[in-house]
């Protein structure tokens, strides 16, 4: 279990997995309530070396967490392949931590976390996200940002910028030509 050796309250650590590609501000938000509630948290980038065909590569990713966490303390970013329970392991964390938007979300995550207690022995705690981010998701950002719109209010502002760099100076499609 986590630190008690400073005779206050425990520092648990929560591993919280995703794909984070990319990191939005509801990530965001999930990280800082982790912390506040918990003490410490492991971000952990889970890719599949068999089938990584993200928008951004893991690395890339890892630095753009930590670049979007930098003024957080007790804050871990890592990459890992293979089981989200695995990885929650290698971490050293006492549970996982996942952000919830909506009963959608809710079905899917309260299935993964079964099955992954049921592997692993792991609890999952659920966070619910802020209201005004309920509607933000990885897809519709990458979706957006792909078309060149304006997703700066949706993302950390170093996520933003390569968002910028990768998109940039107009779409890299035009949907109407
Ligand atoms: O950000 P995402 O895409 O919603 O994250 C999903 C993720 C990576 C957390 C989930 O797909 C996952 O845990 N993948 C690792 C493989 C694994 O553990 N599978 C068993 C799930 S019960």
């Amino acid at each position: 279990m986590g630190d008690q050796s400073s005779g206050e309250r425990p520092t648990l650590r929560a591993f919280y997995p995703g794909s984070f590609d990319p990191f939005h501000l509801g990530h965001l938000d999930v990280v800082e309530q982790a912390i506040e509630l918990f003490g410490s948290v492991t971000v952990g980038v889970l890719y599949n070396f068999a089938k990584d065909s993200g928008m951004f590569g893991v690395d890339e990713r890892v630095e753009l967490i930590r670049s979007s966490t930098s003024h957080l303390q007790r804050v871990e970013v890592e990459k890992h392949t293979g089981l989200a329970v695995q990885a929650a392991q290698v971490a050293g964390a006492d549970f996982i931590v996942k952000g919830l938007r909506s009963a959608a979300d809710f079905d899917i995550e309260q299935q993964m976390a079964q099955m992954n207690h049921s592997v692993a022995g792991i609890r999952s705690v659920y966070l619910p996200t802020e209201p005004s981010l309920g509607f933000v998701s990885s897809r519709f950002v990458r979706e957006i940002a792909k078309y060149g719109g304006d997703v700066a209010h949706l993302v950390p502002e170093v996520v933003a910028d390569a968002l910028g760099a990768r998109f940039g100076a107009g779409a890299e499609t035009d949907p109407l030509t």
